[in-house]
This record gives structure tokens, sequence and C-alpha cells, in this order.
């Protein structure tokens, strides 16, 4: 028999292949026949070792001399990555070159006869387990990092997330309906990506935010439960949990109330997580309201893996003698404190480092300290309080030797988002955050309307179709619009409550929905709230608040974030890890080069003229 195997013989032998990780199940003595790439060669002088890759693993080939006669020299020519098939008889591993790293590690296939399938050039990205390439060169790369073993198992496991999230939702009646990607605007806080019309030049489709207002209409159509596994397009400055692009799963349903779709959210969370992550997710689970957990963490999205709240020292604080504590409560600010377990280790310039990066992402005007020594409570701002108060100071907040307590003073907003994130960083940084926590909390009761800090204007919370609380519709009924710029009037709004919810994990949004506003009235009185004229109202949602008109049944529905779910799922460090072509923080796709010029024609069809850069 030919040591080659003929191409005649190739087609037979695929219906045979094996799986390199079924193999391992099979008898020693089997002949098999298996195909892959190989990750790692060793040419030892009259037998070569090939560890050959695929989907499902690794498997150890020996090409041997004596076995192979003549064709031994082809088998001396494989590198890193070319394409393999071969056949041969499954043995056990010598004693000394067992490898107990890998699964198959006990096996090896003594080669029969073998084909090299395609050659490769020599990869620029390191493919082998042990060793990491920079991000930049495997997003160029991204075909081969892909046959890495950590990005290939995300890929499947979101393949998997998103078929039993297809079961749940299909057996409770669910039915998967796709809405438009060509658009009008969704607003959901992000700019939108327009797509030119050639058919109508100088017109321009949007692509969605989110399927939001396709949704809520297939809701007047009588559907009653919705899902889509979705793409949304958000133009927004990228985070390491945020893509330009990203996939939601989306639902809508009909006759529900907030508690209702909370409950079933959780039934489907914790079918999921079980099902593909192994976690057990403890039900029910809790709840916070919107208030509580600024107040406490600092944020809506409050990472409770940790025990770390923000306390109110104001009363302690009056009694100082620090001015800036002084003035921040005669303008009406807020003063908290945050205790650091074992924080006191941290150096001047350490503490320098955070108070610079609270003043420049958080305006915070300052960040005042305190460590828990062994005789008590020093900083240079002790001077200010009594010991008494000090004592009083420690009690209030828990601290022990080797504490620090920060402190925050000025506009609530600042305290609360430079507190919470400080929160935050500092529990990573100290090691305060327990392994394999899956902390979920559903936030509720968010205000409505919040205003612009700098056009003044209120903006939705949530987005313009979310309904207010019931208690608080009459809040919203008997104001009118044309007293807007009344601050009694705003400050009524300000107050309204909605029946809007997020669900956070470890920190992190992973998703946020609401009852919505299926009154066209009460929905048109909110966007004038909103600041839209007559015009933009009809020119942006006449198509919307018509469809209300005809019988539309009261609905509410949510969206996750499935991206963001997987990155969390898998403690990946970005979201691009778990995400199979990803874009950069600036948006591009390094491996097929885009965003890229296009054609000169292109531009003139769509009546486009793109100004020189300067
Ligand atoms: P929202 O805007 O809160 O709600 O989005 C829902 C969830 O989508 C995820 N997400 C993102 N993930 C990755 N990259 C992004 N740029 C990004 N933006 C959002 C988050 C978020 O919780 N139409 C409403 C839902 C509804 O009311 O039903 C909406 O889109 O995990
Ligand atoms: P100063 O009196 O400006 O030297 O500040 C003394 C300490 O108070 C420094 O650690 C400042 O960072 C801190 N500090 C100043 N303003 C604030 C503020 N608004 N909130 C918290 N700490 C502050």
């Amino acid at each position: 028999m030919s040591q080659e195997i003929k191409k005649e013989d190739l087609a037979m032998l695929y219906e045979s292949r094996q799986s390199l990780a079924k193999v391992g199940a099979s008898h020693i003595g089997n002949k098999v026949f298996v195909t892959g790439w190989a990750m790692r060669y060793r040419d030892q002088g009259g037998c070569v070792f090939v560890d050959l890759r695929d989907k499902s693993g690794i498997l150890q080939l020996v090409f041997d001399l004596s076995v192979l006669g003549s064709r031994f020299s082809v088998a001396e020519g494989i590198r890193s990555e070319f394409v393999i098939a071969a056949e041969g008889t499954l043995r056990l591993r010598q004693e000394e070159n067992i490898n107990l790293k890998l699964a198959t590690g006990k096996i090896e296939v003594l080669v029969e006869r073998f084909s090299i399938l395609n050659s490769s050039k020599t990869p620029p990205i390191a493919l082998d387990v042990f060793e990491e390439s920079s991000e930049e060169k495997c997003l160029q790369y991204r075909f081969l990092d892909l046959r890495r073993e950590k990005l290939s198992t995300a890929i499947e496991l979101r393949s998997k997330l998103n078929q039993e999230i297809r079961n749940f939702l299909i057996a409770e009646d669910f039915i998967e309906v796709e809405t438009p990607i060509l658009n009008k605007s969704t607003p959901e806080g992000a700019r939108d990506f327009v797509v030119p019309s050639r058919l109508a030049p100088g017109e321009f489709y949007a692509l969605p935010q989110s399927p939001q207002l396709f949704k809520q209409i297939l809701m007047v159509s009588g559907l009653e439960k919705y899902f889509q596994i979705v793409k949304c397009f958000r133009d927004e400055d990228l985070r390491k949990d945020r893509q330009p692009e990203f996939t939601q799963l989306d639902l809508e349903m009909s006759f529900v109330t907030k508690d209702m779709i909370i409950s079933r959210m959780e039934k489907l969370w914790i079918a999921v997580f079980e099902r593909c992550f192994d976690v057990k997710i403890k039900k029910p689970i809790p709840r916070l309201s919107y208030t509580e957990a600024m107040e406490n963490y600092g944020l809506d999205a409050p990472d409770l893996r940790f025990d770390l709240s923000l306390i109110d020292v104001a009363d302690i604080a009056k009694e100082s003698q620090f001015q800036v504590f002084k003035n921040v409560l005669a303008a009406g600010g807020r003063i908290k404190a945050l205790c650091v377990p074992g924080g006191a280790k941290l150096s001047r310039s350490e503490i320098d480092n955070l108070t610079k990066w609270l003043a420049n992402d958080f305006h915070a005007k300052g960040l005042a300290w305190l460590k828990h020594e062994a005789d008590g409570l020093h900083s240079v701002i002790s001077k200010f309080f009594t010991p008494e108060l000090l004592k009083k100071l420690s009690e209030l907040c828990k601290s022990k030797v080797g504490d620090i307590i920060f402190f925050g003073a000025g506009a609530e907003q600042i305290v609360n988002s430079s507190l919470g994130n400080l929160r935050v960083r500092l529990a990573h940084d100290l090691k305060l955050i327990p392994d394999d926590i899956w902390s979920f909390v559903w936030i509720e009761d968010f205000p409505l309307f919040q205003r612009d800090a700098q056009t003044q204007r209120l903006d939705s919370v949530h987005n313009p179709f979310t309904a207010p609380r019931e208690e608080d519709l009459d809040l919203l009924l008997e104001s009118g619009p044309e007293a807007k710029d009344d601050e009694a009037l705003m400050s009524t709004l300000l107050s309204i409550k909605s029946q809007a919810y997020d669900l956070v994990l470890n920190g992190s949004e992973i998703g946020g929905g609401s009852i919505r506003i299926h009154q066209p009235d009460l929905q048109r009185k909110v966007f004038s709230y909103l600041g839209l004229s007559q015009e933009q109202l009809e020119g942006q949602f006449g198509f919307f608040l018509d469809a209300l008109e005809y019988g539309a049944p009261p609905h509410g529905g949510i969206a996750f974030g499935l991206d963001r779910i997987m990155m969390l799922a898998l403690a990946r460090d970005s979201i691009r890890d778990v995400i199979a072509f990803p874009k950069t923080q600036k948006g591009q796709c390094l491996f097929s080069k885009t965003p890229s010029l296009v054609e000169k024609s292109a531009l003139e069809d769509l009546q486009i003229k793109v100004r020189p850069q300067s």
C-alpha cells in the first residue's frame, strides 16, 4: 500500500474522519483517520512528531521512517499550520512521551499513510496555547487567532447560548421576528450610523440602535410575545465592554406587568446560565431601587460582589473645621465617605494618581482621606477634627487599623460618580473581589427624566417610550409643557419615577427595559417634554404614533447585551474576546481594513462628494 493518501481515496476517508477529541475515546490498536493543522512539530531524526490540532483538540501524530520509507522525507517537510490528513493506528505513548497537560496526552497515532492537503506561510502570531502575541497583530490575523482554543471555545459557547435562549423562548411561545436594518433612527442615546440611499439621493437610512419601535409595533400587530437575536449599531465612544455593532437579545410582550417580565427573565437566565456555563444563579435575583443604588454604591450598575458602601458623613463633617466640607454643605452639596479595607498601604503618589483620575474623568474637586493607624485616624485633614469627631467617624465608617477612609465632597452627582468608580477600582486593585461569585441585581424605579447638565433640557433616562409608574402618572398629566422653564415644574418632572428596570451582573449593565407608554396622547406629551417640535415629532415618529392610535395593547419588554454577557460569563477582559470579528477602540476591523474609501463611481451614484481631509 502506498504511504500517500490518494486524492480519490480522500472523499471516502472524510466520511470516516474522527474529531481529535473523539479519537481519544476509541480503542488502542484501532485504525483512525484524522485531519487538522500541524500546531507543533519536532524532528528527532528518523521520527517526526506532530501535534495535530482540529476544532475539538490536539492529538500527537508519529511519522516513523521505518513505517513510511521513502515518504518519510515528505513528513520532514511539515511545518506549522500545514493541513494534514493522516491514517494510522492508535497506540499508547511511551512513558517518557506522556504529556499530562493534554487530554490526549497518553496516546498517539502511528501514521501509516498521509497527505499534506495544504502548506502554510509561517504564522505571524503565536498559535500555541502557551504563547501570546500583541492584540493588534491578533486582530490583524483574526482568521489565525480564531484557531486558538481561547477564542474558538468562546465562539462555540456563543452558538450554544443562542441555541439555549431560542429553546427556552420558543417553548414559552415567543415568536422570532426579524426587523429592518435599513431603518429610520431609533433613539437610544448614541449617534446613528447612516447609510446613503441611491434611489433617494440626499436621503439616508439609519442603522438601528435597537429594534425598539418595530418590536412595539409588533405588539400593536397582535404578536403578543416577540424575540430576536439581533445586531444593533451605535456610533459612540468605545470601551472594553462596548462595540459599535453588538448583539442584543431583544424581547417584547403584551398584557404584562413589570414583575411578570422580571420573573420570566429570571427563569430564562437561570436556565441558560446553568446549561451554558454551569453556573447556578440564586433565586430570586435581588432588587435595588435606583435611589438605593446611587446612595450606597454611587452607580446605577453596582458591583455587589464585595461589601463596601458609601456612607453619608455630613453630620460629622459639619462639626469639623475643614473649610472645604463646610463650604460644600453650605452650598447644598453632599459629603460621603468610602472606607477601604487594607487601603492604608496606598502610597502618597498612588493617592495622588487616584485624585487626578477622579478630577479628569469625574470632575471631582479633590480626594480627602484619613488613614486608620494604630493610634487612630491621620492625614493632613485630621487637624480639622476633634479626637471625638475622629472617633465618631471611625465608628460610622467601621474603620479598622490598616484601612483608609476617602471623602468626596461636592455636587451629589459628582460625589456619587467619583466615589462609586473609586470603590470599583480599589476593589480590583486591592483584590477585594472574591472569585467565582455571580452577583445579579435588578435596578428599578429609575427617574423617567434627567436634566442635561449643559443644555438644561430634559432627556429620557431609558428611552422616550418608557412609561411612568402608575402612581406618578398624575404628576406627568397635570404638568403642562408650556411651563417648562419653571423650576418647580422641572423638579416635579425630575421626581417622576419610571417603570424601567436594568439587570446588572458583577457591576455591568447586561440588560435594560421597561413597560411602555401605549397611549398616543401620553406618548406625545413625553415627546413634547423632551423638546421635540411638532414637525420633528411627525417627521421622526409620525408612523409610530399613528400605529399607537389603532388599539395598541399595554406592553413592555427588555433587551440584553449578549456580547457583554459572554464576556462576563467567561471572565474575559474585553468584549473583543467573545466576538468573531470585532472592531478596535477606533471602530476599525484590522483584518478586513474597514472602514475604507469607496470607489469614486459609488459616491457618484449616491451623489455624495467627500471633502478632502485637511
Ligand atoms: P439598552 O440601550 O439598555 O436598551 O441596551 C440593552 C443592552 O445592550 C447592551 N449594550 C451594548 N453592548 C455592547 N456594546 C454596546 N455599544 C452596547 N450598548 C448597549 C447592554 C445593554 O444593557 N431598546 C432598549 C431595550 C428595551 O427597552 O427593551 C435598549 O436597547 O448590555
Ligand atoms: P486642600 O485644603 O485644598 O489642600 O485639600 C486638602 C485635602 O482635601 C486634599 O486631599 C484634597 O484632595 C481634598 N479635597 C479638596 N476638595 C475636596 C472635595 N471637594 N472633595 C473631597 N476632597 C477634597
